[in-house]
């Protein structure tokens, strides 16, 4: 099969078949950055005709894989992951259409494994969207959401692992209290989760909403006094920042010298992960050095970060673009090396 026209592959809000829709964030600046040019050509028509293997390590529903594709020449490789069975229906029918993609339902903490089974040792360009997508929140059966009802369930991948409610029917107060507090930096963590074990059963996330909205004792004005601690259960039960530590460990030994690495977050903890991670390994020294009287030499891994915060234009019309911020660096040419501790 050949690779689709430009044309029908520049679609960046597309749906599933529930409807349920995805507005990629810094969708030119992620994929310009990816292919390692200062962006796009301003006609839709003009392609870059990259060569080479590329990963997707979040399809979510495609929209930067497509606009990579539009970039990418008849024979490069794209290598997609998401964790979720939903947005992996997704990119095996995009699969179907163009032969140049492959679909991994994984973590992307997986990623040298999984490339490994495909026959991949290294890649020109690896982008990553991380946390959860439109329709992850829109579907309220997911239960992300504390506006939907459903089930408290907060699995990206719903086909293994424990969801939310399983793993509050057995925590207990103080390690909840801690994950509310660590993941959702929740300064009244003891009190909502000493609530939260108060109730009866884990069915419904409005009541799980309601519960934690009674026990804050201070609400701020436009924000639901229960986002923090659904946004704790959420990246405790997927292990995000586990994995997020993985994957740029990844990146080090898969990415070819001149290959480059493009990661959007979108809040501040996993966002000071990737700025350190980078800063770790672009500076030839580690921050911990600092005190030794003979600092040793460091592996200059990757060039000078960038970050780029979405425009202002972007923000006005896509309010998750708001607090994203992409963080993007070239692989140098210093080979890895694995006995240096990472
Ligand atoms: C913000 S969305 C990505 C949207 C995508 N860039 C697009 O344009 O449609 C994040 C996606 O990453 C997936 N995801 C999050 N953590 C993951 C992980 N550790 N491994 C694989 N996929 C993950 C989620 O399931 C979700 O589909």
């Amino acid at each position: 099969m050949s690779a689709p026209t430009a044309e029908t592959s520049e679609h960046s809000h597309p749906s599933d078949e529930s409807g349920f829709v995805h507005d990629a964030v810094l969708l030119q600046e992620t994929v310009a950055a990816v292919l390692g040019v200062k962006s796009l050509p301003k006609k839709q028509t003009d392609h870059l005709q990259a060569k080479g293997v590329y990963v997707d390590a979040t399809f979510g529903r495609g929209g930067h894989s497509r606009l990579l594709l539009s970039h990418l020449a008849d024979d490069a490789q794209l290598i997609v992951f998401d964790k979720d069975p939903a947005a992996i229906d997704v990119a095996q029918g995009l699969a179907k259409m163009d032969s140049r993609v492959q679909v991994v339902h994984d973590s992307f903490a997986t990623l040298t494994q999984r490339l490994t089974a495909l026959g991949i040792s290294q890649v020109d360009g690896l982008m990553a969207d991380l946390g959860i997508s439109s329709p992850q929140i829109d579907d309220g059966s997911r239960g992300f959401s504390f506006m939907r009802d459903g089930a408290v369930d907060m699995r990206m991948d719903t086909s293994r692992g424990q969801s939310v409610a399983e793993w509050l029917e057995q925590v207990d107060d103080e390690t909840l209290a801690n994950v509310l507090y660590e993941f959702g930096e929740e300064r009244h963590s003891r009190r909502i989760a000493r609530a939260i074990k108060q109730m009866d059963s884990y069915d419904s996330t409005l009541e799980l909403a309601e519960v934690i909205k009674v026990a804050h004792p201070k609400w701020q004005k436009g924000k639901h006094p229960a986002t923090q601690s659904f946004q704790a259960m959420r990246i405790f039960i997927n292990n995000e920042l586990g994995d997020v530590d993985e994957f740029l460990a990844q990146s080090i030994p898969v990415l070819k010298p001149n290959g480059y690495l493009a990661v959007i977050s979108f809040h501040s903890l996993e966002d000071r992960r990737i700025k350190q991670f980078l800063q770790r390994h672009s500076k030839g020294q580690y921050p911990e050095d600092q005190n030794l009287p003979m600092p040793p030499e460091r592996p200059r891994y990757f060039s000078k970060p960038k970050r780029i915060a979405p425009s202002k234009d972007e923000v006005s019309h896509n309010p998750r673009a708001r607090s994203a911020w992409l963080r993007t660096a070239m692989r140098t040419d210093v080979s890895y090396q694995p006995d240096v501790e990472a």
